[in-house]
């Protein structure tokens, strides 16, 4: 999978844009997120840029070379310092209750490792710290057969519901839990109507 987002990603566009997803901008505004925030499987670094233009001290991580040195590039072109590192969650040697935020949008892990990854993330948010999540649904998978511009796994196992949230994050308070179906457009590879999961906990 890594080879394919280098090759994704191996393009002078910045494939799912440069500017942050909805979701994400309107619930750092609601919920008045300060401090740390931990961006996982960041991309290109639309999100966690403007975090850090926002004020918010930044990691991110994800496993693409390709994607990070397009990150730094734009966090130089828009006067922000992020800390962006190449690598998988367990070889960063994070220390549990750093975090006042983690933020995962379409962070679609492999099937085999989504539960302890989410259950890593919630070890390394502070008391009270926030998990906001933004991804595809199970039920995206008919709207993407439409129009697979929309983007998207083709794995169900690597889809959100509900039901899944509701489990994987079962410790926490869910402050919001919810199924849309948003019209998306977000670069070349996120255009269209698709349906997506958007969560909210504190821990
Ligand atoms: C759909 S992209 C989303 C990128 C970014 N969050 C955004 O919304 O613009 C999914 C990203 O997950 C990353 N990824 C998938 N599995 C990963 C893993 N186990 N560790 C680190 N990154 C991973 C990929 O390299 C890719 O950049």
């Amino acid at each position: 999978m890594k080879e394919f987002w280098n090759e994704r990603y191996g393009t002078d566009e910045y494939v799912y844009g440069t500017a942050p997803n909805v979701f994400f901008k309107e619930m750092l505004e609601k919920y008045n997120i300060l401090g740390k925030a931990l961006f996982p499987a960041e991309g290109e670094g639309r999100n966690a840029i403007y975090a850090a233009e926002n004020g918010l001290e930044v990691v991110a991580f994800d496993y693409s070379n390709v994607a990070r040195n397009k990150a730094m590039e734009l966090a130089t072109n828009r006067g922000v310092a992020i800390d962006y590192r190449v690598g998988e969650f367990q070889e960063l040697g994070l220390e549990d209750e750093r975090f006042d935020a983690v933020v995962l949008i379409f962070a679609h892990f492999a099937p085999n490792a989504v539960r302890e990854l989410h259950q890593n993330l919630i070890k390394v948010l502070k008391p009270r710290g926030v998990i906001i999540l933004e991804g595809f649904s199970e039920n995206n998978l008919v709207l993407k057969k439409k129009n697979p511009k929309v983007g998207g796994p083709n794995n169900i196992e690597m889809l959100f519901s509900i039901a899944k949230l509701q489990d994987q994050f079962k410790n926490m308070d869910i402050l919001q839990l919810e199924e849309v179906e948003t019209e998306l457009q977000e670069g070349p590879f996120h255009q269209g109507v698709g349906r997506v999961i958007r969560f909210v906990g504190r821990k």
